[in-house]
């Protein structure tokens, strides 16, 4: 396979300079050239080359001021300075405005072909650390997405084969499972990485300005357009689209957008040009899609469109073996935000965690995690969900004594049925609000010292 030259554009206003590079360089070089800073500005868009070897005395344009207008076009391109006699005090300013390197005249060239090695294999590795830098953000953000359920790793599969592609894909779940983090993810590990994740959702803005707020308006298109605006489909060119609740776009909409997904372009509101558009689309719904197409709320060809690539994230109650680690990470988040230690959380309160059905899913599990660490205070897992989930707690039949304990003495056998009632309601209590004695007292509508002295009295133990 033939190798790929590295271009080189030499700006030197004495052609002997080029000459003998292109006759003296190994053949891994292609040397293109400019006699000015001007023709050398203009070569620099035009030919795209991968290093810049730059005379500092020039007729016109100095080479430090050549330098700097080459650093304002493209900051990562590496410029190599040739200075003659005498020019140290502008060896100083090049390399302080950025130049790579710099060599005397005259040269030699294979002294100046190692000086070239060097800077292309020092932007190599620049290069080589830029890219593991964004691979281990990529990475840490996929650690955002907790969870080791078959269920998640499916998903995680599936973004980790789709992120990388172009495919427009739908992400559907209930709410609170996790479907942003998911789009977020696509965004971050998909090679559009660097370019900017333009969030939309359709739920939120009102039907009859979510057209101009896409795809943008001209000049008088409606009353108060006093200018032409671009929408966010422009604004999002060469990023990434996410268009959340999806479901709820408005049916004449959903044709515009239709045309998006299948020629990249859309006409703004009151405009007659087509605009081109870059962007590649996240969406995401908790709506059934197939009911709102049979009730002639959504266009089944935009269905049909969107599901090429469709994640189901699963609800909470169907990967509760998810929820420890799911704890463990809000713990620590929370712990880190609010700057509170909270280890974890007791044995008891987790089977409480892994016995509730999650209605609102991981939203309401972090919701939860996130009181318990800032009052740190794990009891509010038993009052807010204990109380509505579980059966009410099955009393004991009070012990009644026998004759032959008490005699048939009404006064003892009633003191008897009270001594068991507080007994129990107490012990209930205490257990609900985790052995917070203060609180418990608060619930019994008793005095907390009053409490202490029978908790001590009734010999009730944790
Ligand atoms: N697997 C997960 N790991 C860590 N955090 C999660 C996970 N799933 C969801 N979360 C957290 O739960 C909250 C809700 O998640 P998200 O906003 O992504 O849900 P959603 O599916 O978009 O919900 P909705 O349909 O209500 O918009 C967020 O704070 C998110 O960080
Ligand atoms: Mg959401």
């Amino acid at each position: 396979m033939k190798q790929q030259l590295v271009k080189i554009l030499v700006i030197d206003d004495d052609p002997k300079v080029p000459w003998i590079l292109s006759e003296g360089l190994s053949e891994n070089y292609e040397i293109i050239s400019a006699r000015d800073g001007d023709e050398g500005i203009q070569m620099l868009s035009k030919n795209k080359p991968q290093l810049v070897l730059l005379d500092i005395k020039m007729p016109g344009k100095s080479g430090i001021e050549v330098l700097e207008k080459v650093k304002s076009i493209d900051n990562q391109l590496d410029v190599i300075m040739l200075s003659g006699h005498g020019d140290t005090p502008n060896i100083v300013e090049s390399i302080r405005r950025g130049a790579s390197e710099f060599i005397n005249k005259p040269f030699d060239v294979k002294e100046v072909e190692i000086h070239i090695q060097n800077v292309l294999e020092q932007r190599r590795l620049r290069q080589e650390l830029t890219q593991l830098k964004s691979v281990l953000k990529a990475k840490s953000q996929y650690d955002e997405l907790v969870g080791d359920s078959p269920g998640i790793l499916e998903v995680k599969n599936i973004i980790e084969q789709v992120a990388p592609s172009e495919l427009t894909v739908l992400i559907r779940g209930d709410s609170g499972t996790g479907k942003e983090i998911i789009a977020r993810l696509i965004h971050t590990l998909s090679e559009r990485r660097t370019e900017s994740l333009t969030k939309v959702n359709c739920a939120a803005i009102p039907r009859d300005l979510l057209e101009a707020e896409l795809f943008g308006y001209e000049k008088g298109a409606f009353t108060g357009a006093h200018k032409t605006k671009p929408g966010r489909f422009e604004i999002a060119s060469k990023g990434t689209m996410f268009l959340d609740e999806i479901g709820d776009m408005p049916m004449e909409l959903q044709s515009k957008l239709l045309q998006v997904l299948e020629q990249r372009e859309f006409v703004r509101v009151g405009g007659i040009h087509n605009i081109k558009v870059d962007v590649r689309i996240v969406c995401a719904t908790n709506r059934n899609l197939e009911k709102a197409i049979e009730e002639g709320l959504f266009r089944d060809d935009l269905f049909y469109r969107l599901n090429e690539i469709t994640i189901k994230v699963p609800s909470l109650r169907s990967r509760k073996e998810d929820i420890p680690l799911l704890v463990d990470h809000f713990i620590r988040r929370y712990n880190a935000l609010y700057e509170k230690e909270v280890r974890s959380i007791s044995s008891r309160a987790m089977k409480i965690l892994m016995d509730y059905d999650w209605p609102g899913n991981v939203r309401q599990l972090e919701n939860l995690i996130k009181q318990i660490v800032v009052r740190n205070d794990e009891s509010i897992a038993y009052t807010s969900l204990e109380a509505v989930e579980s059966p009410p707690p099955i009393r004991q039949t009070p012990h009644i004594p026998e004759v032959g304990e008490t005699g048939y003495s009404l006064k003892k056998r009633v003191s008897n049925a009270i001594e068991f009632e507080e007994k129990t309601v107490i012990k209930e209590v205490l257990n609900k609000t985790n052995w917070n004695r203060r609180k418990a007292a608060d619930l019994l509508g008793i005095s907390y010292r009053s409490l202490l002295y029978k908790i001590k009295d009734y010999a009730i133990t944790n």
